[in-house]
C-alpha cells in the first residue's frame, strides 16, 4: 500500500510539474484511462478535460455509467456513432476494421483537442500495450497515431511502466468504484472485434444485447477473467414452425493471467442452457448459440 500511495503522490506531482496548460485525456471507461483521469484531475483540476467518445461500439449503458462516475470532472461526451459506423462501412478485414476505428478516434479526438486548444495529452498507455505494439502483434488503437497528428507540447503517460494488476491496485487506492477497478478488459475497438465481417447498426445492437446477457449470467457468479458474446454469421433455425435464417452468437468465457494465453472455462450445462435460452428468446433474429472451448493459442480471446 505504501508503494501505491508513493506512486500516486509522485504521479500527481509529476503531472502538476509537466503540464503547463490545458490538458485532455481520452476516457474509455476502462481501468487504465480512468485511473489516469483521476490522477490528472487531482493534479490539475479543471485544467483537464476528459473526452469520452461514444463510438456506438460500446457496451450497454456504458455512456450513462461514465457520465455518472465522472460527473465531478469537466467531462465532454462526444456522439461519434454515425461517424464510426460510416468509417466501418464495407470493411470486412479485421486489421482494416481496427485501423479504420483507430483513424476515426484520432479524427474525432483531434477535432475536440483543437476546439479546446489543449496543449497536453494524457494517455493511459500501460507497459504491455507498448510491448504488444512494438512487437507488431496487432494494431492497438490506444497507442501511437495521436502524437504525430496533433502538435501537443507534451504527452504524459503516467502508467507507462505498470502492469494491469498494478493499475487495478492504484484504482482501488484512488477509491474508484469496483465496476472500474475490477473491470474485465474490453478491447479499444469495442464491439467491432466481436462482429465477424462488416459492422452494421443492426449487428451492433444484437451483439450489445448478447454481451449484456452473458455478463449478467456469468460475471458475478463465475468471475471469469473475460467473458463476452460475438456475432459470427447466419445459419438456419426454426422459430415457431417457420425456417429462418438467423444470426449465430458465440459465447466466450476465459481464465487468463495476462491475456497472452487463456483457457476456456468449464461452465455448468444449466448455465449455458440459460444463456442460450435468454439470447434466442430475448434477441430477435438469433437462431443459434455456440460456446467456444478454444484455448489461446491456437485461438485468440476476441474473434477478430
Ligand atoms: P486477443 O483477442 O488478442 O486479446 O487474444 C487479448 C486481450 O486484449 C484485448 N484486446 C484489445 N485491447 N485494444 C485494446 O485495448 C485492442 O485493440 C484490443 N484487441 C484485443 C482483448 O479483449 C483481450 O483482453
Amino acid at each position: 500500500m505504501v508503494k501505491v500511495d508513493k506512486f500516486i503522490n509522485e504521479s500527481i506531482g509529476k503531472i502538476r510539474n509537466d503540464v503547463k496548460g490545458r490538458a485532455i485525456i481520452a476516457l474509455s471507461g476502462g481501468v487504465d484511462s480512468s485511473v489516469c483521469a483521476v490522477l490528472a484531475h487531482r493534479a490539475i483540476g479543471d485544467m483537464l478535460t476528459p473526452i469520452y467518445i461514444d463510438t456506438g461500439l460500446m457496451r450497454k449503458c456504458e455512456t450513462e455509467n461514465i457520465q455518472r462516475i465522472f460527473s465531478g470532472m469537466n467531462l465532454q461526451v462526444i456522439d461519434g456513432k454515425e461517424y464510426f459506423l460510416n468509417a466501418l462501412k464495407g470493411l470486412t478485414d479485421p486489421e482494416e476494421k481496427r485501423k479504420a476505428i483507430g483513424k476515426a478516434f484520432i479524427r474525432v479526438f483531434e477535432e475536440e483537442a483543437r476546439k479546446l486548444d489543449a496543449k497536453y495529452l494524457i494517455q493511459g498507455t500501460i507497459y504491455p500495450d507498448r510491448i504488444e505494439s512494438e512487437g507488431g502483434i496487432k494494431s492497438h488503437h490506444n497507442v501511437g497515431g495521436l502524437p504525430s497528428v496533433i502538435d501537443f507540447e507534451g504527452i504524459i503517460e503516467p502508467l507507462a511502466d505498470l502492469y494491469k494488476d498494478e493499475v487495478r491496485e492504484v484504482a482501488r487506492a484512488l477509491e474508484l468504484p469496483h465496476e472500474i477497478s475490477d473491470r474485465m478488459p474490453f478491447p479499444g475497438p469495442g464491439l467491432a472485434v466481436r462482429i465477424i465481417g462488416e459492422v452494421t447498426e443492426d449487428k451492433v445492437e444484437i451483439v450489445r444485447e448478447a454481451n449484456a446477457i452473458v455478463e449478467e449470467e456469468l460475471l458475478e457468479q463465475f468471475k471469469p477473467w473475460q467473458t463476452f458474446a460475438a456475432l459470427i454469421e447466419k445459419g438456419t433455425g426454426v422459430k415457431g414452425d417457420v425456417r429462418v435464417h438467423g444470426w449465430i452468437i458465440a459465447v466466450r468465457a476465459v481464465q487468463s493471467r495476462d491475456g497472452m494465453t487463456a483457457e476456456a472455462m468449464e461452465l455448468p450445462w444449466e448455465t449455458l442452457q440459460k444463456i442460450e435460452s435468454r439470447i434466442t428468446s430475448e434477441i430477435a433474429n438469433v437462431s443459434r448459440v455456440l460456446y467456444d472451448i478454444t484455448p489461446k493459442p491456437p485461438g485468440t480471446i476476441e474473434f477478430e
